[in-house]
């Protein structure tokens, strides 16, 4: 069995120089091959209104469907640490709403911290959830949720003042106390700058290799689909090629009468078929 990752390890893995690696699951077996696959931290995120609903955003995500999707996670996940999302509109309307989703997650999803959309405007909120008790992981640069607001799924802090604000989140993420960063989608130099300049481990995806730590959607990992690729994947496979392949072979061994085989099919004893036969004749 696996040891369980913790606030404290992944916090160490900076101090360390040791690259974080993580990636979203949104169901049981995806936690089981995580969890084999040895990542430090599994994020349950609210993409799966994308890759799993086949929603165009992340907006329509709802706090009953991010548990669903924890817990089946959490079943087969046992070793990484597992963070759950907020979704868009569970921490935005208050800070008591905020602590009290927060606490759904960790109560009814069982995961081990949240993470959510911000920096300035929602340190105080952030601060808020810490003090009781919940670890939070903060998210900025392109924020998906508020994507629209941003001009669209593009990179963010392309000029010195709008990389001077994601700076800005980040301290002011780091001093609410969150226990790491996830930067999405600047620069790879200013995911540098920006790792050097705060004490918790900034870990990218689209922010170039000088962070601490790099996440994926899993499935734009695995390539599970072949239209929308973003530019900072990876495909470390075609699953989408194999899965095809199977099903197309499987239609094609019923149609043509190849499947179930001998192999497949469970034997009746003769005497009990000749019963049998003589039952149905009457
Ligand atoms: O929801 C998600 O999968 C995320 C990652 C893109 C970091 O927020």
């Amino acid at each position: 069995m696996s040891t369980k990752v913790t606030i404290m390890d992944v916090k160490k893995a900076k101090e360390e120089g040791r690259k974080l690696v993580m990636c979203t699951a949104y169901d049981y077996p995806f936690g089981l091959l995580a969890d084999e696959a040895g990542v430090d931290i599994v994020l349950v995120g609210d993409s799966l209104g994308m890759v799993v609903m086949g929603l165009d955003g992340t907006v329509e995500v709802t706090m009953e469907h991010m548990i669903h999707h924890i817990k089946a996670v959490m079943r087969g996940c046992k070793g990484p640490l597992v963070v759950g999302d907020m979704p868009f509109m569970s921490y935005n309307t208050s800070i008591r709403d905020a602590i009290i989703n927060a606490g759904r997650l960790l109560k009814e999803g069982g995961c081990d911290a949240v993470k959510l959309e911000g920096g300035v405007d929602f340190a105080s909120t952030i601060e808020a959830i810490i003090k009781a008790g919940i670890p939070v992981q903060g998210h900025i640069g392109l924020t998906p949720q508020t994507a629209s607001a941003l001009g669209g799924f593009k990179m963010q802090g392309r000029d010195a003042q709008a990389a001077k604000r994601i700076f800005d989140d980040a301290r002011a993420l780091e001093e609410a106390g969150v226990f790491s960063i996830i930067l999405e989608a600047v620069p790879a130099p200013l995911g540098e700058l920006l790792s050097e300049s705060v004490g918790v481990p900034v870990i990218g995806i689209g922010a170039g290799p000088h962070v601490d730590g790099q996440v994926l959607v899993t499935h734009d990992m695995i390539g599970l689909f072949d239209k929308f690729v973003p530019k900072f994947v990876k495909q470390y496979a075609k699953i989408r090629e194999t899965i095809l392949e199977a099903m197309n072979g499987y239609k094609n061994d019923v149609l043509e009468g190849a499947f179930p085989g001998p192999e497949h099919s469970f034997k009746m004893p003769e005497k009990a078929l000749e019963e049998l036969k003589k039952l149905i004749k009457g």
